[in-house]
């Protein structure tokens, strides 16, 4: 049958939507993953979707490539509408060579990518791959340069969202790994470089491709992905609930929810009791976010990644805001590397997204040791000084509790470029906590002392009273004002109004140098 009839058109369609043959597309349920297609239509706007470069098929023939019948030669790519807005999207096919990466495999995706970027549109992989195709050599690597290269152009440009939904293995892995968000199917996704066979002949190590790169690997240990969901309709469903905090493009704003928040200028007298009066005590960041955002909706990025920073996106009446807060709950808060370039990946998103930046500050410091030095925390923490300061979105900080010393200033001081800093009357800040403050400047006093204990309880309780609440640090005007918490949501709502318009931009340069 020839495409010259609509009959014959159809059937040769149908042929290529059957893409491997139905063995395959069973093979593929059941092994618990959808087909390309399928993942396709749960994402996009029913019927929206329009498939582009259907006809494509692979032009080698090596090693046995002539006899291969490659429908779309393993991807389908194209657009259409999320949430009523303008997607690209590419989805590998595994039921197509495992959806291995060829010439022409690559230029499809690489149409698809330059067609988001000139249009200024979000656009989304679907990873489902066998990596390069080994019978098209240097032309499937030369594929996947050219992948590379538009992520690095687009970057900043348009959002770009990766979903692994089977392997993705080898040198594939660094286009997921250079867009804005990284999505994994908990049990069928995989990430690595090299595999466990290759693992167990170069050094002897046994370990499961499960363990070695599936989705808990990368969001709990590697800091690799961001997000994870136990199918593909879950995590599918959540790649579009990440849309909605997303502008489609760097000249935008993220998309304002015009439904009624009620009276903005409410109080939350909640608010006033969720600092526990003893300081040493901790208590769930989570809370003091959920009673900010509009009903009490938050979308976490990296949640279960360096849990002593909480990184996510809410609505404060109708704003999207990107919300960095030290979680008291988990290691105190302390800044660690993991927190640090957490922290410093979110705040760049939001200032390459124009997404307005709210700081929940309750940090006694950067955590100390031996394995943090070792590790870098200097270069690491330093990525988050730069990122705030280098972040021109509205920046507004909440100093909750402590703020201690370089974690401070860290966390989005004024000097950092905060256009405003609020204190709650819980607010403590210092160069350091009072024991270890005590202990240094009074250390001759207190060791030559009649009762050395009792003069270290003076000392701290004397450092306490100067230190322990926000009001120095407002009468030199480090702080705008101590507010009442319960009032603050509606001075966030005030301050983000106040700073639509704000217009800061840098000194021109190619680009800066943040320490990586
Ligand atoms: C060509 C491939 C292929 C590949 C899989 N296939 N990977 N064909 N090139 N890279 C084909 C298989 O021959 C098979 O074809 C079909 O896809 C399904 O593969 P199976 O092995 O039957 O499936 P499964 O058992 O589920 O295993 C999937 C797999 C395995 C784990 C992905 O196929 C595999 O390990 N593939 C090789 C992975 C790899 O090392 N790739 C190179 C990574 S390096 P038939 O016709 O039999 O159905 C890389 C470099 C990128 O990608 C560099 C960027 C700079």
């Amino acid at each position: 049958m020839t495409v010259n009839t609509t009959a014959g058109l159809k059937e040769k369609k149908n042929e290529i939507a059957l893409a491997g043959g139905q063995k395959r597309i069973d093979t593929q349920h059941q092994s618990g993953k959808l087909t390309a297609r399928e993942r396709l239509d749960l994402l996009f706007d029913e019927g929206s979707f329009v498939e582009l470069d259907v006809f494509v098929t692979h032009r080698c023939n090596n090693f046995g490539m002539d006899e291969k019948h490659t429908p779309g030669d393993g991807v389908v790519t194209g657009y259409g509408q999320i949430g009523g807005r303008t997607v690209f999207a590419y989805a590998q096919d595994f039921t197509v060579l495992g959806g291995s990466l060829g010439e022409y495999h690559a230029g499809k995706i690489v149409k698809i990518q330059q067609m988001a970027l000139e249009n200024g549109a979000p656009i989304i992989g679907l990873n489902d791959s066998g990596g390069a195709r080994i019978q098209e050599g240097v032309a499937a690597l030369s594929g996947y340069g050219k992948i590379f290269y538009n992520n690095t152009i687009s970057s900043g440009v348009i959002p770009q969202i990766s979903v692994i939904m089977g392997p993705c293995a080898g040198g594939a892995v660094y286009s997921p790994a250079i867009t804005d968000f990284i999505f994994m199917v908990e049990g069928t996704s995989r990430m690595f470089i090299t595999g466990p066979d290759v693992i167990k002949t170069a050094t002897g190590e046994e370990i499961t491709s499960e363990a070695l790169g599936g989705a808990k690997t990368h969001n709990k240990t590697s800091g690799v992905a961001h997000f994870m969901g136990k199918t593909d309709q879950e995590v599918l469903e959540q790649v579009k609930e990440l849309l909605t905090y997303l502008p489609s493009n760097n000249t935008e704003k993220p998309p304002f929810d015009l439904s009624d928040h009620g009276d903005v200028h409410r109080l939350i007298p909640e608010l006033n009791d969720i600092v526990p009066e003893d300081s040493s005590k901790a208590y769930d960041v989570y809370s003091v976010i959920k009673l900010l955002a509009d009903e009490a909706q938050y979308f976490d990025v990296m949640e279960k990644y360096a849990r002593n920073i909480v990184t996510c996106y809410i609505r404060i009446a109708g704003e999207v805001v990107g919300v960095i807060a030290n979680q008291p709950k988990v290691a105190a808060g302390c800044l660690d590397i993991n927190a640090s370039d957490k922290a410093a990946r979110f705040i760049r998103r939001c200032d390459a997204f124009n997404t307005p930046i709210l700081v929940l500050e309750d940090v006694p410091g950067f955590l100390p040791g031996s394995n943090q030095e070792a590790g870098g925390i200097i270069r690491h923490g330093a990525k988050l000084l730069y990122a705030f300061s280098e972040a021109t979105v509205p920046k507004v900080t909440i100093i909750l509790r402590k703020a201690y010393g370089g974690a401070y200033i860290a966390m989005c001081n004024k000097e950092l470029g905060a256009d405003l800093v609020y204190a709650w009357p819980t607010a403590q800040i210092a160069v350091m906590g009072a024991t270890g403050a005590a202990n240094i400047v009074f250390k001759k006093e207190i060791s030559a002392a009649a009762d050395p204990e009792a003069k270290r309880i003076e000392k701290i309780r004397e450092y306490e009273e100067l230190f322990g609440t926000p009001e120095r640090a407002a009468e030199l005007g480090y702080v705008e004002d101590i507010i009442e918490p319960a009032e603050t949501r509606r001075r966030l709502i005030s301050a983000y109004k106040m700073l639509a318009d704000k217009d800061k931009s840098l000194p021109w340069k190619k680009h800066g140098n943040i320490p990586l």
